[in-house]
């Protein structure tokens, strides 16, 4: 495929589509399930549909166009769409020119895609994770023949660039550094959804930050399933230090962050590179999964417990300030109450500044899914619960560790309960929310805190002319 006649192809489809859309007064709303990822495809979709006319609708239920940005990560995400779309089922009766578009990681599944043309006939447009910048040629398709368009492509092709992407935030922004996974861990969709590891050239990413810094971007976030595999693949030797150094040279670029780093890939050149560079955050998410070595093994993490460890020990030596995040597994088939004993043992070890803990969902596919398993949902319940405790405890006592220190805070929207409040991060991604008003959006601004509510702080300006 050759990337520019495609994009220029595009173009001309959105000019056409436009001239019918517009004239409707038509609008879209845009529903997004899942990671970091899709809400950034999400920007993109809105992009298009935005540059053929649709306006934002105020809510899903009187949109013309309804897009639903689907996640396979666990069962209950799925379970979430199927329960949307059943409920447009009786809306579009009485709206017949509402449109409903499907897309995302969930639509990679051929078990999905049948499911919908069997149980879901009503909607309308479906397409993957592949080919979402020819949205607007789908949307067209579907005009034009009245017939439900399904388009999913098995693999990648080109990375089509340059899709006009919308942001939520002026000031912020999330750029993907490259897509796909080759890791496997054992229970996880995501390489099969989003296909292999693929990294975007230096120069097409730079070209991007720089020109969301000229548009009043402060702050980006790097993205990929393991960025610290960045640049295998490229004509050009590069890795993910690398291109962090290129991208703090970049002008009005205040904060650098990304996300997510695997735990075998991490390099000391990366912490070196972090702790040289002060716009570069200090702050790491780094899943662990699990704290026990035999489970590990089995999801085939790469690491051991003790390879973690030794990393954590790294880290607090050369960055003794960074704040570490993570996710963690609990209920991975065979898991036992000692594996569980490993993983709360490697929480308090990390001191997690927070972490997203989930309960195991067998995903059909994936190697994991076929692998015996003998606990109960009752125990494994429990043994949930008994890890939540372990991280929140220790969430709670890092974030006190702040009380009394003054920090940066980006402000970032008014607080929505009390409205002569700011919420913003620090630099290590605590959550502050602190007294100011809405002129200070999108400006770093200093702020002591003091008082911590577990899962967030309360600060107060300093410093005020
Ligand atoms: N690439 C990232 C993770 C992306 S998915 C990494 O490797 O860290 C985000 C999180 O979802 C994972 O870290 C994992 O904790 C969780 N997850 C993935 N598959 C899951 C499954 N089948 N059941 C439960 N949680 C899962
Ligand atoms: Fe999934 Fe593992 Fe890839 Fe993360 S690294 S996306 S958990 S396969
Ligand atoms: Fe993200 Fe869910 Fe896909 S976590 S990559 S949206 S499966």
């Amino acid at each position: 495929m050759d990337k520019k006649a495609e994009h220029e192809r595009q173009k001309i489809i959105i000019d056409r589509l436009s001239k019918v859309v517009k004239d409707k007064n038509q609008t879209y709303f845009i529903t997004t399930f899942g990671c970091q990822m899709n809400a950034h495809d999400s920007e993109k979709i809105k992009g298009i549909v935005e540059e053929i006319g649709y306006s934002e609708a105020k809510d899903e239920l009187s949109a013309d166009l309804v897009v639903f940005n689907t996640c396979a990560i666990r069962e209950n995400a799925e379970n979430k769409v199927y329960g949307r779309i059943g409920r447009l089922k009786k809306i579009k009766q009485k709206r017949k020119n509402m449109k409903i578009a499907l897309c995302g990681c969930m639509m990679q599944q051929d078990i999905v895609l049948d499911k919908l043309k069997k149980s879901y006939p009503y909607v309308d447009i479906v397409f993957g994770t592949h080919n979402l910048y020819k949205v607007a040629e789908l949307i067209e398709t579907n005009i034009e023949t009245g017939e439900p368009v399904y388009d999913i492509w098995k693999t990648h092709k080109e990375i089509v660039e340059d899709l006009p992407a919308i942001r939520k935030y002026q000031f912020k922004a999330t750029v993907n550094i490259m897509f796909g996974c080759n890791n496997y861990c054992t229970y996880c969709i995501v390489p099969y959804v989003r296909g292999r590891e693929r990294s975007r050239p230096v120069e097409d990413i730079i070209k991007e930050i720089k020109a969301l810094a000229d548009d009043g971007v402060v702050e980006v976030t790097l993205l990929g399933q393991n960025v610290n595999s960045y640049g295998k693949g490229l004509d050009s030797k590069v890795n993910f230090s690398d291109l962090l150094k290129e991208v703090v040279k970049i002008r009005g670029i205040k904060r650098v962050r990304f996300m997510t780093s695997h735990p075998k890939d991490l390099s000391d050149e990366l912490i070196d590179t972090i702790a040289e560079h002060k716009k570069i955050c200090n702050h790491i998410h780094l899943p662990v999964q699990s704290g026990s070595t035999k489970v590990l093994k089995a999801m085939n993490r790469g690491y051991t417990k003790a390879d973690y460890e030794r990393l954590l020990d790294k880290i607090n030596s050369k960055l003794p300030n960074a704040s570490l995040t993570s996710d963690i597994i609990v209920g991975f088939p065979n898991e036992e109450d000692k594996d569980v004993d490993d993983t709360i043992a490697i929480i308090k070890k990390a001191r997690y500044s927070s972490c997203f803990t989930f309960i195991y969902s067998r995903r059909t596919g994936t190697p994991a899914a076929v692998m015996e398993t003998k606990a109960d949902d009752a125990l494994i319940k429990k043994r949930f619960n008994r890890v939540l405790e372990a991280a929140n405890q220790v969430a709670l006592e890092e974030s006190k560790k702040h009380l009394g220190s003054v920090v940066e805070v980006l402000a970032e929207e008014v607080n929505d309960k009390k409205g002569d409040m700011l919420t913003g991060r620090m630099d290590d991604f605590s959550l502050v929310h602190f007294n100011g008003g809405a002129e200070l959006i999108g400006k770093l601004v200093e702020v002591e805190i003091v008082e911590s509510k577990g899962f967030y702080l309360i600060g107060k300006r300093v410093n005020l002319e």
